[in-house]
C-alpha cells in the first residue's frame, strides 16, 4: 500500500486518476473534509485527514504501508524539514521505498525552491531506504491559469522572456508515469527526469495556441515589477514572490530544457505534445 501526500493538489489528483485507472489502491493525505470530498469521485482510496507538518499524521496512518510518495506544496519554505521528518518516521515503520516528487534541474542554486529539492534528494541518498525521485519539468497545465485572457483577448502573458524555452510536460503523463513507478520494482534508487517532447519558446506556445484555437494569440512578456505588484495585490507572501522572481530571472536567461527519453521509456509511448494536450483540453475540458 502507498501513502501519498498532497493528494488533493494538482499533482496529487493526476496521480490518483492514473492509479484509479490501473485499479491500484492508496492511502492519501488531504487537509480538510472539503478536499476529501473533492477527490472521492476519482476512485476508491483510503482518505486520511491531517497536517503534513504534524508527525502524528503519519504515525497513526503508516501501518500496512510499504511506500511513501512525498508531494510537498509548491514553494513551501520547509520542504526539506518536512521531508526529513517523514524519512525519520518512514524508517521507524520499515517503509520499503520513499518516492519523492522533485523538479527538473534541482541542482540550480539560483532557484531556491529547486535547490531545496536538491537538498531533499541528497538526504534520500543517505537515509538507508530505497528511493525513487521524479523530476518533472513545468506542467503544460500551467498555461491554463491564463486561459480566459488567451481565449477572450488573444494574450498569452508570461513573466519572463517570450524566447525562453521550457520542455513543458503534460501532467497526465507525469501522473501515468508515477502510477507505473509505484506499481513496479524496476525503479529502485532511480532519478527520473520527466520532460515534455519539445522545448517550446513562449512565442511558439502562443503560435500553437493560435493554430488550435483558430484565433490570433500573442505571447506578451510581463515585467517582473508588474508581476510583483500584481502578486502583492493578490496577497502572495513576500518569500514566495522573491523565489518566483528568482525563477523568472533564471528562465529569462536559460529557460528549463530537458530530454523526453526517460518519460518515453516509462510510458512505453511518445510523451504528449503541446498540440495534443490542447486538443484534449478543447475536446474534454480541464481534468
Ligand atoms: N506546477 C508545476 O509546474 C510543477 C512542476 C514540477 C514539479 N512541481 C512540484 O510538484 C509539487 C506539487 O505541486 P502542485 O502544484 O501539485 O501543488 P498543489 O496543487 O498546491 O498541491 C499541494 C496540496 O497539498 C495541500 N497542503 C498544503 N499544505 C498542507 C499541509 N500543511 N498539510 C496537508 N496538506 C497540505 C494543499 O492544500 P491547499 O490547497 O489547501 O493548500 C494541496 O492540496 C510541488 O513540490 C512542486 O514544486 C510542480
Amino acid at each position: 500500500m502507498i501513502f501519498l501526500t498532497g493528494a488533493a493538489g494538482k499533482t496529487g489528483r493526476s496521480i490518483l486518476r492514473a492509479l484509479s485507472a490501473s485499479g491500484m489502491r492508496a492511502k492519501v493525505l488531504v487537509r480538510s473534509s472539503k478536499q476529501a470530498d473533492s477527490i472521492r469521485s476519482i476512485g476508491d482510496f483510503e482518505i486520511v485527514l491531517g497536517d503534513l507538518r504534524d508527525p502524528s499524521t503519519y504515525e497513526s496512518n503508516l501501518i500496512n504501508v510499504d511506500q511513501i510518495y512525498y508531494i510537498c506544496p509548491n514553494i513551501a519554505p520547509d520542504e526539506l524539514e518536512i521531508g526529513k521528518t517523514l524519512i525519520k518516521i518512514a524508517r521507524q515503520f520499515n517503509i520499503q521505498r520513499f518516492i519523492y516528487h522533485s523538479v527538473l534541474h534541482p541542482q540550480v542554486e539560483a532557484m531556491p525552491h529547486h535547490w531545496q529539492k536538491m537538498r531533499m534528494e541528497e538526504t534520500l541518498f543517505t537515509c538507508g531506504i530505497n528511493f525513487t525521485i521524479l523530476q518533472p519539468c513545468a506542467y503544460m497545465q500551467n498555461v491554463l491559469a491564463g486561459w480566459k485572457k488567451i481565449t477572450e483577448e488573444g494574450k498569452y502573458i508570461v513573466p519572463y522572456s517570450v524566447s525562453s524555452r521550457l520542455s513543458i510536460v503534460d501532467l497526465n503523463d507525469v501522473g501515468e508515469a508515477a502510477a507505473r513507478i509505484i506499481s513496479s520494482r524496476d525503479f529502485a534508487n532511480a532519478i527520473l527526469e520527466l520532460a515534455g517532447p519539445e522545448a517550446l519558446s513562449q512565442s511558439e506556445v502562443a503560435a500553437e495556441l493560435s493554430t488550435v484555437l483558430g484565433r490570433s494569440v500573442e505571447a506578451i512578456e510581463l515585467s517582473h515589477a508588474e508581476w510583483k505588484h500584481n502578486a502583492q495585490q493578490s496577497g502572495m507572501d513576500a518569500r514566495q514572490i522573491e523565489v518566483l522572481i528568482n525563477m523568472f530571472e533564471y528562465y529569462d536567461q536559460y529557460g528549463l530544457v530537458g530530454n523526453p527519453w526517460v518519460l518515453e521509456h516509462i510510458l512505453n509511448r511518445k510523451p504528449t505534445t503541446f498540440k495534443q494536450f490542447l486538443a484534449r483540453i478543447l475536446n474534454f475540458g480541464e481534468e
